[in-house]
């Protein structure tokens, strides 16, 4: 019964979420997205080609699986068109996609608006993708978004006649040029044209895939501490990417989920504002960016690098039920003479192991480490666990001793084959 298997992101997003997706899927018969939009910027590298996913499901990748945007997705229809286009040029024909009809579309008028909002913020922005994603959510909860099945629909003139009239609105009390509805209609409706085969309800598709027994893969983008509820907020995007956002955007309730695994780096990264406990500002925190290429994959801006927070990882281990850790980079670091592993934090001269996502808790947190030693040598191509050298060992040992969770999968390169499965 239990056929749903789940990836999300531990942390603060980036973790190599993509390249653990595209190993499990090998297994099974569908690949689901439930959440974000095109915030996410998802890697696989095959035979020294880097495929950036940012809204089709990685798991397309392998050819016989069947891609689903779940109605939990906000999409892009611009962005969705130009990396089917992309991935259909390099051989890939994109015939087993399918979009929620519940999905909602972002539209010229959201991403206008989450720039605004940003220079708005002013010191206190939020350091977004700017993609449109918050924007398109409020829309959405505040029940003036269009969705899938009337974006295909005749109703898309009104709705979008409505919405621009309404946004103009805003944009004219922020003294912005204004939206000209005919020009996003005339451009949109093509976009509509060419998505309108993929729309279905994709909620009974799978069911049917559930009693047919067949395998289901929901794929998390963002994370944990970007969670809408449960990350450090506001410094947070806009959906669930926890595991109770698979069942709102995809229809599939908890009953069916089996394995839920947390992909984590065997460092810490961070894009965008907002506390980040364990963080190096320094030559450490530079020479990690360097050796693990932390360069953004959707905005390139370079990645806030640091330790891994075992004081993190326990409250995504509790908040999703995750079964089972996958941890990448563990080559990265293993180039380092030394590693440090924060086990603890230290608020207001006391000790605890507690995450809290209050900011005055996060911002004044210091990270208590215990110190591990590095210099593992080349590890790409260790295909199992024994073979590892000792100091890597003890290094996952005691992570899996602290967390009381099973680390199953080991990334020791960015290689599709680099990755040790116990
Ligand atoms: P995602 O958003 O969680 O899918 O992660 P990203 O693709 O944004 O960032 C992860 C980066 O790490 C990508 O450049 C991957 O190619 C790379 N990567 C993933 N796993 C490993 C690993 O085990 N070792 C190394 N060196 N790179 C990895
Ligand atoms: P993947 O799936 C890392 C961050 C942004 C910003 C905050 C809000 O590749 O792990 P948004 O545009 O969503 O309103 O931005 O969330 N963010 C991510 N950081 N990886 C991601 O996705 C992210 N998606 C959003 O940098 O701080
Ligand atoms: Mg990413």
């Amino acid at each position: 019964m239990k056929n749903v298997n789940v990836v999300l992101g531990a942390f603060y997003g980036d973790e190599g979420k993509g390249k653990v997706i595209d190993y499990l899927s090998k297994e099974a018969k569908y690949a689901v997205r439930f959440s974000g939009g095109n915030n996410a910027g998802h890697t696989i590298e095959v035979d020294g080609k880097k495929f950036a996913f940012h809204l089709l499901p990685s798991g397309i990748l392998n050819r016989n699986i069947k891609a689903i945007l779940g109605n939990g997705v906000v999409i892009d229809p611009k962005v969705l068109i130009e990396e089917i286009n992309n991935l259909q040029a390099n051989g890939y024909d994109c015939k087993n996609l399918y979009i929620s009809d519940k999905a909602h579309v972002i539209l010229p008028y959201h991403i206008i608006l989450d720039g605004l909002l940003e220079e708005i913020r002013g010191g206190k922005k939020i350091g977004t993708t700017k993609r449109g994603i918050g924007p398109a959510y409020c829309d959405k909860f505040e029940r003036s978004g269009i969705r899938m099945e009337d974006f295909i629909s005749p109703n898309f003139k009104e709705m979008l006649k409505t919405n621009i009239t309404n946004k103009n609105v805003i944009l004219k009390a922020y003294k912005q040029p204004k939206l000209k509805f005919a020009d996003v209609y005339k451009e949109y409706k093509e976009y509509a044209k060419i998505l309108k085969k993929y729309v279905c309800d994709t909620t009974s598709m799978l069911h049917k895939a559930i009693k047919n027994n067949e395998n289901i893969l929901c794929e998390g983008a963002q994370a944990t501490l970007l969670d809408i509820d449960f990350g450090s907020y506001p410094y947070v995007t806009s959906s669930n990417p926890t595991i109770g956002g698979v069942s709102t955007g995809t229809g599939i309730g908890a009953k069916y989920i089996g394995e839920v695994y947390g992909v984590i780096k065997a460092y810490s990264s961070r894009v965008g504002e907002g506390p980040y406990v364990t963080e190096q500002i320094n030559e450490i925190g530079d020479t990690i960016r360097e050796l693990g290429h932390e360069y953004g994959t959707t905005t390139k801006r370079p990645r806030r690098c640091g330790w891994l927070d075992l004081v993190a990882l326990n409250y995504a281990i509790m908040v999703n039920g995750l079964t089972g850790i996958a941890m990448n980079h563990l080559d990265t670091v293993g180039k380092l003479d030394k590693i440090k592993l924060c086990v603890a934090y230290k608020y207001k001269g006391k000790v605890t192991t507690d995450f809290r996502t209050n900011m005055d808790f996060l911002y004044n947190s210091e990270a208590v480490y215990e110190e591990f030693d590095g210099n593992f040598g080349d590890i790409s191509n260790c295909k199992t666990f024994d073979e590892l050298p000792e100091n890597a060992k003890k290094y996952v040992n005691r992570i899996e001793e602290l967390t009381g969770t099973p680390i199953k999968f080991i990334g020791t390169g960015a290689g599709r084959e680099n990755i040790i499965v116990r």
